[in-house]
């Protein structure tokens, strides 16, 4: 995510030095500079390209898996590419961070409250709520608000699973997540660079389309902590900070609820965040997106290509509703 002031924080005094300096002598590798001067390109597109092997797959296997008929038969983004570049403020605002940052994170014992306008307000253990339901492999398009996009094969099943079992009440309208807010270990946090903790939101139909993943792994295994672990939310046709990560309390609500990026820079970043290709960013076009791995741009799709959601916004200005 960008935003229009500098972070508090350079991430350069909150990673130690020398992992810094030594990420950034990989970054400046002669390939990358090199491929810079030939092509014209801005060294920072390309260093973007190139994600360092740092992560091999390390995390426990997910047994049981089901196919899911939601998934695309694209070319899947390196394993390394998905787990060493990431969007996790909580960690640090530079995406080559949180990967290390976040190893010891801690994500047992892990609970998450549902509350709010529910039947059924209750304190769930995570590994209860990842047995509600057959876990399944959905291969999604990601699309990052910023211009990139990758392919993930996520794990997890519906949230509506989860929503029917909490029982809303009719007068719960929207669905709100909140991350969890512990400084101590998510350094990110002790700088002001976003309002703590996280927080998102959906409409209730939007939560309750089947496309609206609760994930708690990729690639097979468990969920990384810099992608979010132990849980998640994956919503594959809106820009990728809708998608909360290591979320700690579901809240259904009659209004609206003040997603993070909207109450940061509200001329930037709506409530809806619906991947648009007609909608410009203020600083930059949506028109077309690069794949992690890929050279050249391509045309971003409405919805990011998941048309069986157009229905849930039939008769709305998707322009002033951004
Ligand atoms: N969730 C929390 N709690 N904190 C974040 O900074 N970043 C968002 C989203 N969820 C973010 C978050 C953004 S901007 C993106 S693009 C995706 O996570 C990135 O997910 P990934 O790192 O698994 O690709």
């Amino acid at each position: 995510m960008l935003i229009g002031k500098p972070p508090a924080i350079p991430s350069s005094e909150i990673t130690p030095k020398a992992t810094y300096l030594n990420r950034r002598n990989f970054l400046a590798g002669a390939a990358i500079a090199g491929a810079a001067a030939v092509t014209g390109v801005a060294f920072h597109d390309l260093a973007d390209l190139v994600a360092p092997a740092l992560t091999a797959h390390a995390n426990a296997k997910i047994d049981g898996l089901q196919k899911s008929g939601f998934s695309t038969t694209e070319k899947e983004t390196p394993y390394k590419d998905v787990t060493n570049y990431n969007n996790f403020y909580e960690f640090s605002t530079d995406k080559y961070e949180p990967a290390g940052l976040a190893k010891n994170f801690k994500t047992r014992p892990w609970t998450v409250t549902i509350d709010g306008l529910v039947k059924k307000k209750q304190v769930l253990d995570v590994d209860a709520i990842i047995k509600m339901a057959a876990p399944e492999e959905r291969i999604y398009r990601h699309r990052c608000v910023e211009g990139w996009s990758i392919v993930v094969p996520w794990v997890g099943f519906s949230l509506s699973e989860l929503i029917k079992r909490a029982d809303p009440l009719p007068k719960a309208k929207f669905v709100e997540f909140t991350t969890l807010y512990d400084p101590k270990q998510m350094p990110g946090q002790r700088t002001s660079v976003l309002k703590w903790p996280y927080v998102e939101g959906l409409r209730m139909d939007e939560a309750m389309h089947p496309l609206a993943l609760l994930c708690f792994g990729l690639y097979g295994e468990v969920l990384p902590n810099q992608d979010g672990a132990p849980l998640r939310i994956v919503l594959p046709w809106k820009y990728g900070f809708k998608s909360a990560k290591s979320i700690v309390r579901i809240r259904f609500t009659g209004d609206q609820p003040m997603n993070t990026w909207q109450q940061s820079a509200p001329g930037e970043y709506g409530f809806y965040s619906n991947v648009n290709p007609n909608v410009d960013h203020p600083r930059w076009s949506q028109a077309k997106e690069r794949r992690l791995g890929e050279f050249l741009k391509r045309p971003t799709l409405m919805f990011n290509g998941y048309d069986q959601v157009a229905s849930l916004y039939s008769g709305m200005d998707l322009k002033k509703n951004f």
